[in-house]
């Protein structure tokens, strides 16, 4: 199989161990902002834009997580980074997976927030199709009307959420929607993943609950589990003091 990569929209901020903030669906690189500047000191911050999102192309087809883990390669190669630590948020993170399985020697570190590494059960394919025909009737706002609520915790943060998801591109939703819907089940090859590695999960999350993390921290070779209190699906932005303590504790376990 032939995976050919887009040229992803990007920024960078600090110096130090390069690091790879990739962010989850229906987001953009904004998401990290919260952190940077609690690890700009310490860390070469990368963060993309996945193809589909934010200012990145939106090409046709499937994005498969294996083709999203490939943009991040060939982002990779282009800023002659050799090794970097992957932080991966949701869907950011099946996408490291991904990246985890394919290029083992290109990863320093992970850490994976509000994640899991089970593919999707039956209701959960037939919820994705749903959206996407909810979409085709009413754009991207029923997506946004969706997920914008369920989650955070914060209801402070729903707007904001909601402006952010409100500014994608619905054919990148769509073709996203159908990736995740077809990712494989990473568990069968966690325990294959021998850097160190921390999983960060909200105590709040009702879209990732979390059992999941913490089946998946089991699974890991080398890893240790970050519970978030006071925070639902998006830690970093509603507790983003706690998630760049657990990511500096990554980077200096290096
Ligand atoms: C995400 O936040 O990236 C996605 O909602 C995760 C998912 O739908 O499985």
């Amino acid at each position: 199989m032939t995976y050919l990569p887009v040229n992803l929209a990007y920024e960078e901020h600090g110096n130090g161990t390069p690091v790879i903030l990739v962010h989850g669906f229906p987001f953009n690189r904004s998401i990290w902002y919260p952190i940077v500047p609690n690890l700009e000191q310490k860390a070469r911050l990368i963060l993309p834009d996945l193809r589909g999102h934010g200012q990145s192309p939106v090409p046709e087809g499937v994005y498969s997580m294996r083709l999203m883990a490939e943009d991040l390669r060939a982002l990779m190669d282009s800023l002659q980074i050799d090794k970097a630590v992957l932080a991966g948020h949701s869907m950011g993170g099946y996408v490291c997976l991904a990246f985890a399985k394919a290029y083992p020697q290109r990863m320093a570190g992970l850490a994976l927030v509000a994640t899991q590494a089970a593919s999707d059960s039956p209701e959960r394919r037939a919820s994705r199709q749903q959206m996407i025909d909810e979409m085709r009737r009413k754009g991207i706002k029923a997506v946004a009307e969706a997920m914008a609520p369920a989650v955070t915790c914060q209801p402070e943060l729903v707007d904001s959420l909601r402006k952010m998801i409100m500014l994608m591109n619905p054919k990148g939703a769509t073709s996203s929607l159908k990736g995740m819907a077809e990712r494989p089940n990473a568990q069968e090859w966690l325990s294959g993943i021998t850097v160190p590695s921390v999983v960060i999960a909200g105590t709040e999350d009702k879209l990732i609950p979390l059992e999941k993390p913490k089946v998946m921290t089991q699974l890991l070779g080398r890893a240790w589990l970050a519970e978030i209190n006071g925070a639902g699906h998006m830690p970093m932005m509603e507790q983003p003091h706690a998630v760049s303590t657990a990511i500096l504790q990554l980077i200096n376990s290096l």
